[in-house]
């Protein structure tokens, strides 16, 4: 694990989940944390169990609008004294087929997932390429690689996601910046629990390492990528997924 003493990492969506795991696995490295969400509550929770609660700091906010994202840089560079580290996390889902997809249904995965990301991302640049070392990592998913069915705003919204790493890892890589994608397969959280039993075993059954990811699974490749060793990563899309896409 690298050392992230003096880092100062922003994470959106740290309430639960693997947002969660993120934000604890950088405060045990040292940095200082701020993240968004919606739940306060929650969010008591994700400190208090980072091993580090004096580096965590929670900002409220709706990931997809340009004030939230404007407020969550400005607090994160208050906290942390600069952002060198940005992570693109929330995410949400409403699955149903595609003809019974309302437009509502379509645009809020694309307004949380994409939008959102893209509203982070622009307001957090200019810090980034002031840093020492800016790092850009985002969560698809090997939904957005591979589309499934029932989830074509989710996946439209993930493969959107791959398309805006790239962009950005050619336009900041001269001032230093990485970006890169992080596609989690089938992980243990909320997100997931909802699926029904007969369709959580198929999953499975398609995983060759045999089981379910955890939160903390895809933490560790996020800090690895948000590390001082992998300055010479960028652009790539790394799965985190038992082997399912191979
Ligand atoms: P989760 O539902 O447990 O947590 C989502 C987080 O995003 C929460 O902290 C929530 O407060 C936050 N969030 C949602 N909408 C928001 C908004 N409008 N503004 C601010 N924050 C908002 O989800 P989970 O499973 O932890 O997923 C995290 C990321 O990983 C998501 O981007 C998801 O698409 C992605 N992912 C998850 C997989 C899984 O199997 N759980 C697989 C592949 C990708």
């Amino acid at each position: 694990m690298s050392d992230f003493h003096g880092v100062s990492v922003l994470v959106s969506g740290g309430t639960r989940g693997i947002g969660r795991a993120i934000v604890t696995a950088f405060a045990q490295g040292g940095a200082r944390v701020t993240f968004t969400g919606r739940d306060a509550r929650a969010a008591e929770e994700t400190c208090a169990g980072s091993g580090a609660p004096d580096r965590c700091r929670f900002v409220a906010g709706d990931v997809s609008t340009a004030e939230a994202a404007e407020a969550a840089v400005a607090a994160a560079v208050e906290h942390g004294g600069g952002l060198d580290v940005l992570v693109n996390n929330a995410g949400i889902t409403r699955d149903t087929l595609l003809l019974r997809m309302s437009q509502e249904d379509w645009d809020r995965v694309l307004a949380v997932n994409l939008t959102g990301a893209w509203q982070l991302t622009r307001a957090a640049a200019r810090r980034l390429m002031k840093s020492r070392r800016g790092r850009i990592v985002n969560i698809t998913s090997v939904v957005g690689l591979m589309g499934n069915a029932g989830q074509a705003n989710y996946a439209a919204s993930k493969a959107g996601l791959i398309g805006l790493t790239r962009s950005v890892a050619r336009e900041l890589a001269g001032r230093g910046v990485t970006a890169n994608a992080v596609a989690p397969g089938f992980i243990q959280t909320d997100m997931t629990a909802g699926l029904p039993p007969g369709a959580a075993d198929e999953l499975q059954g398609r995983i060759p390492l045999g089981r379910l990811g955890t939160p903390e699974d895809v933490a560790a490749v996020v800090a690895f990528l948000a590390g001082e060793t992998a300055g010479y990563i960028t652009g790539q899309v790394i799965p985190v997924d038992g082997g399912m896409v191979m």
